[in-house]
């Protein structure tokens, strides 16, 4: 039972702002190594083989000068494969063609979305449009491709063992020229359609007046096995979506966009974006299965979401969404760092369920978890299936916003919680899920986190057990060196060592 840190009756911080800050230093070695026995304290479980990919930004400066925002850094793949109980560790950055130009120019060449500017003010950055893929988002081994995502432009595919950059990858033809695949895709264990084949589901947008949201259904082998586009009306920022057996759904956050100080070099472009709290979020329900057609839009409270847990078809005709939801948009004020920023003053993150009636076009919304929380994760065989665990990344304490320092896990059927922290020194990342070879239960598995480990600064690859996190730690591997708070990851059995 972990109690909340309190002085003299206050909630007190379980985080010191300077010593979390530290994390978000760049890391330029690149390295790859077997962890030593000296290394990993406790057991790494024998039975666990396979590689866990984790993707974030590497740089948060280039050439010294400060990135505006960590989502405009250059992404840099972190690789842990297990095998008879040992751990291989490498981390690389993907040479993207603007990471490549701008390190040999020793300076920012390039805008970043989230208002990184080249230096020189605002007539050196007035109508560059061009975009900086930096292919930080995501990772994932799939038809096999190592591919490291960024939601605006096409992946970069990777040697899964050695993390060198190959180059841009259209996955086979699948992707026209330059075009997007967005970082958030899921995998569907058993797709119906696909006679209970695996299948990835992702989905690119295409902005415009109207916003195009184009969905690619993948087979293992990497071939293409749907394709189709739905028109939504005005501009989506969409980062996330969530899937059924016979749905995609996508929640069109209540938002506006003015490019203008964008075009004059003034911003960057998602720094003109704004939220609109008296507009409704928008459930967008796109059927998966041929001819596609019947789309469902519902309107619904506004709110603003980022990451979906995961979605479920129940009977008469409903649909529930589990997703980590935000009162509103946390917008980047201009003149206060990301390190900087106020965690009291922003709405928490937190686990609401949204259920859907196809038939009567209405929504309904459950707040689940009142605690600040973030990168939901599950056991994979139960993505767009009623479910019983869900797995969090989460603040120490249970009230306000602050950096995520534990792992959460919630119990639909009993509403039990139980509750990991590495604080006061450590600071989680998303946590990912990996099935234990022999168990029945849906939470038989491990969850691996990586840990920035601020007294030290350096990171730790934590392992929970899914089944009892007040076990503590199963193995605790001690990198030789941080890994900036990264965004998301993946786990495939494939050990590539
Ligand atoms: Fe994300």
């Amino acid at each position: 039972m972990v109690q909340e840190l309190t002085n003299q009756g206050k909630t007190a911080k379980s985080y010191d702002r300077e010593a979390w800050k530290k994390g978000y230093e760049s890391q330029r070695q690149e390295s790859a190594y077997w962890l030593e026995e000296s290394e990993i304290e406790g057991q790494i479980p024998p039975e666990l083989e396979g590689t866990l990919f984790r993707n974030g930004p590497g740089l948060l400066d280039i050439g010294g000068t400060p990135i505006r925002h960590p989502f405009d850094g250059d992404g840099m793949i972190c690789g842990i494969s297990f095998q008879e109980g040992r751990a291989f560790v490498r981390n690389r950055f993907v040479r993207t063609e603007a990471f490549v130009e701008e390190q040999e120019a020793g300076k920012i060449l390039y805008r970043g979305v989230f208002g990184t500017q080249k230096p020189g003010g605002w007539l050196q950055n007035i109508f560059d449009f061009r975009t900086k893929n930096i292919a930080n988002t995501n990772v994932i081994y799939w038809g096999g491709k190592l591919l490291a995502l960024w939601e605006a432009a096409s992946p970069y595919r990777l040697d899964p063992k050695t993390l060198e950059t190959h180059g841009l990858d259209d996955l086979n033809g699948i992707l026209e020229p330059g075009e997007a695949f967005a970082a958030h895709p899921w995998v569907d264990p058993h797709c119906e359609m696909d006679g209970g084949e695996p299948c990835l589901v992702n989905f690119a947008l295409k902005p415009g007046l109207s916003t195009t949201l184009r969905i690619y259904e993948i087979a293992p082998n990497g071939e293409l096995r749907r394709k189709h586009d739905h028109s939504v009306p005005g501009f989506a920022f969409i980062h996330d979506f969530a899937i059924t057996p016979n749905y995609c759904l996508f929640f069109q956050n209540p938002v506006q966009f003015n490019p203008i100080p964008f075009a004059l070099g003034l911003k960057g472009a998602a720094e003109c974006i704004t939220f609109q709290p008296e507009q409704p979020t928008r459930a967008i329900i796109i059927p998966r299965k041929p001819p596609f057609t019947g789309v469902k839009t519902i309107e619904m409270p506004s709110g603003f979401v980022f990451h979906h847990g995961n979605a479920f078809e129940i009977e008469d005709g409903r649909v529930c969404v589990d997703s980590i939801a935000y009162a509103d948009f946390p917008a980047v004020d201009d003149d206060i760092s990301y390190k900087d920023v106020d965690f009291d003053a922003l709405a928490p993150g937190q686990l609401w369920r949204f259920t859907f009636d196809l038939n009567q076009n209405t929504a309904e919304s459950q707040l689940i978890e009142p605690r600040c929380c973030e990168f939901p994760t599950l056991h994979p065989d139960r993505v767009g299936r009623d479910y019983r665990y869900l797995f969090m990344g989460a603040a120490h304490n249970e009230t306000g916003n602050a950096p995520l320092q534990g792992i959460l896990k919630f119990d639909h059927e009993t509403q039990e919680r139980q509750f990991w922290t590495a604080a006061p020194e450590g600071y989680v990342s998303e946590p990912i899920f990996v099935p234990k070879s022999q168990g029945e239960s849906e939470d038989a598995g491990w969850l691996l986190t990586l840990v920035y480990n601020s007294q030290h600064h350096r990171s730790d690859l934590v392992i929970l057990d899914g089944e009892d996190l007040n076990r503590g730690a199963i193995a605790r591997l001690h990198l030789r060196y941080h890994i900036p708070y990264g965004l998301h990851g993946s786990w495939t059995d494939k050990a590539f060592v």
